[in-house]
């Protein structure tokens, strides 16, 4: 990682000369300085002349202090200083505002609707700033308790309510967000950790809290150190850090070079991460390989995936030494796409000498080129290979009449969720052309749901609104992402098992509508913006996928988890239960899911009758 990409600040109290403010935090090594725009002691409103700056600077060099105003007694006088402030900053072109997060209830309604009218305010303002919101991680008045002994009574205090009450008011917005200030001691695991749920842009670090090591470098604690690169992580390093107070040790410098050290000694990129990389918290429409025929180029994505085609490898392998026969063993890649699992079952038939026909049925037209060719080009044609015969059948797996009974039906139509892109309909197809006896890779699969709290999926969702759709449509449908900044509230749990340990099963012997209500434990206070949903499938025996994080399956990256939001976030305190029900509903045109709350608060259901979303059957 490049150093170049750390995004250092110096926090400035109101100099009279900025320019030299800048040139003397630039020569430092610092990108920016986070400073006020007025002078705070000053009653008359005499703010830094634009002409100091050009454009380009203000719009970089600059992130805009703004007055801590009292809130409480001169509200609408204070009220309009304030929002003179902002206007200033916004004709100023600043990348980002400051606010202190007032400690009082009143104090924090009266900053929201302020802060809410520029973030609703249609008409005006071209380029609105960032409003990052400073929030303590841990109450300054309880950290003094700690060392003075005239303040014995203060009540305990989460910070993350303040932050909490003041979104609460205001519009879901992407342009707000947290400047987390680490002030000294750390709260507990549980409550650091739900920060990560939160959209922080910066962090201040005051020079307070840096120890010096033997070389008398600054350097933080562990636990500070292990919260930092787990908010880069969290943040996909899109996050700024600015430095607070006087230089407590030789060189302003070395701050950042420790923070640098700290951002290049994360864990190294694992496989998916680096495949990832810039599609971090993106949301994507799930796809419909069934209804739809996919691209090349989509294709071309999942063949990529090193470990999912090495595991259905085994698992091919296996299976066919299981068979005890000497005859010639036929396998059906169903949904065979361009091919890759015929290529593994070929292999599997080398390694194990065995003779294999394979029928490669797929229904996509243009897939079936690249199928034909492959077969003139690299599989002996009508001759076959060493070991194999394959044949290409062009159609639905559904309505295909085989000429003869499979021994193993290998497929791969799993989506994020497992079931969700039709696997369990299309293999009850197969039914006519399986012997009793056949096995199918996949053998079985299984969805996870956890509870989330992820004010940047739930902001990112609501900003798919489209003008001629009801405002709930964003929030009732499924979406593949890869999710960084989220807090998971309580473990993934199973949900929903297919499995296909008897393929010569007629459809109308089966079910594929399930309900299941789960139920999570908060641990701390939270708020709920959605369920992360995953799967694991077993292929064959022990050989298993899995996108479940604890269980994942390592270096395979063909499959994002799933996002079902919420219409609204819900508040849930620590110990309560959040008790979902879920339903995979069907009929002959579609399937579709509904979920809702009951616990600890109603919520309405989602998805009726898959009216915002639903995955095609025909
Ligand atoms: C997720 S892709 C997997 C492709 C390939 N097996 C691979 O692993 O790269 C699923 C494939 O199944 C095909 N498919 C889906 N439903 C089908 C059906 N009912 N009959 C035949 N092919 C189907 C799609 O067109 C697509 O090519």
């Amino acid at each position: 990682m490049s150093n170049k990409d750390l995004k250092c600040g110096l926090y400035v109290d109101h100099t009279g000369d900025l320019s030299s403010a800048i040139q003397n935090a630039t020569n430092g090594g610092y990108n920016f300085i986070a400073t006020n725009l007025v002078n705070p002691r000053s009653n008359v409103f005499t703010p830094h002349s634009d002409l100091l700056l050009s454009s380009a600077d203000w719009s970089t060099l600059v992130v805009g202090m703004i007055t801590s105003f009292d809130l409480e007694s001169k509200v609408l006088e204070n009220s309009v200083k304030m929002e003179s402030e902002i206007t200033y900053a916004v004709h100023l072109g600043l990348p980002a505002l400051l606010f202190q997060c007032p400690t009082s209830v009143s104090a924090v309604s009266q900053l929201s609707r302020i802060i809410n009218s520029k973030l609703t305010f249609s008409g005006g303002f071209q380029n609105l700033p960032q409003f990052w919101i400073q929030i303590p991680i841990h109450s300054p008045l309880e950290s003094c308790a700690v060392w003075r002994n005239d303040c014995q009574d203060i009540p305990s205090e989460d910070t993350w309510f303040r932050w909490h009450r003041l979104r609460s008011h205001m519009a879901v917005d992407k342009r707000l967000s947290i400047a987390l200030e680490l002030n000294g001691d750390l709260p507990d695991e549980a409550l650091l950790n739900r920060w990560t749920g939160e959209p922080i842009k910066a962090v201040i670090l005051s020079t307070s809290i840096f120890q010096t090591n033997r070389k008398d470098y600054p350097v933080l604690t562990k636990a500070h150190q292990m919260f930092i690169r787990n908010l880069m992580n969290k943040m996909s390093n899109d996050i700024h850090f600015i430095i607070k107070g006087h230089n407590r040790h030789t060189d302003m410098r070395h701050y950042i070079q420790y923070l640098e050290h700290i951002r290049n000694t994360q864990l190294p990129n694992d496989p998916v991460a680096k495949f990832a990389k810039g599609y971090e918290d993106f949301l994507q429409i799930p796809l419909q390989p069934l209804m739809d025929n996919l691209e090349s180029c989509t294709y071309e994505v999942f063949e990529k995936d090193p470990i999912k085609y090495e595991e259905y490898g085994k698992a091919i392998n296996e299976a066919l030494k299981d068979l005890d026969t000497k005859d010639e063993i036929i396998i059906m890649v169903v949904g065979a796409g361009r091919g890759p699992l015929v290529q593994a079952s070929i292999n599997a038939s080398e390694i194990v000498k065995k003779r294999v026909h394979i029928f490669a049925v797929e229904k996509n037209p243009n897939a079936v080129v690249t199928l034909q060719t492959l077969r003139e080009q690299r599989w002996g044609g009508d001759k076959g290979t060493e070991f194999a015969k394959i044949d290409v059948i062009a159609c639905d797996m559904r309505d295909w009449e085989a000429p003869e009974k499979a021994d193993i039906v290998i497929s791969e139509l799993l989506g994020s969720f497992g079931d969700n892109e039709l696997s369990p309909e299309c293999l009850d197809g197969v039914w006519s052309y399986v012997k009793e006896t056949a096995i199918s890779i996949p053998s079985s699969y299984t969805s996870y749901l956890a509870p989330i709290q992820s004010q940047r999926l739930y902001c990112e969702a609501s900003q798919l609104r489209e003008k001629d759709k009801p405002s709930y449509s964003v929030f009732e449908t499924g979406y593949v992402v890869y999710m960084r900044n989220f807090y998971g509230i309580d473990a993934p749990q199973p949900l929903f098992t297919f499995t296909h340990n008897d393929l010569s099963l007629k459809p109308s012997q089966r079910n594929n509508s399930r309900f299941k209500s789960l139920d999570f434990v908060a641990k701390v206070d939270t708020v709920c913006h959605g369920f992360a949903g995953y799967f694991e499938a077993t292929l064959y025996k022990g050989i298993k996928l899995s996108t479940v994080p604890t269980t994942h399956t390592t270096g395979m990256f063909s499959w994002f988890p799933i996002y079902f939001p919420l219409h609204s976030p819900l508040f849930i305190k620590a110990e309560d239960t959040l008790k979902v029900d879920f339903w995979r509903l069907t009929n002959r045109r579609q399937i579709w899911y509904e979920w809702l709350i009951s616990q600890p608060v109603p919520t309405s259901v989602h998805n009726p009758n898959g009216r915002t979303y639903s995955i095609g059957l025909l």
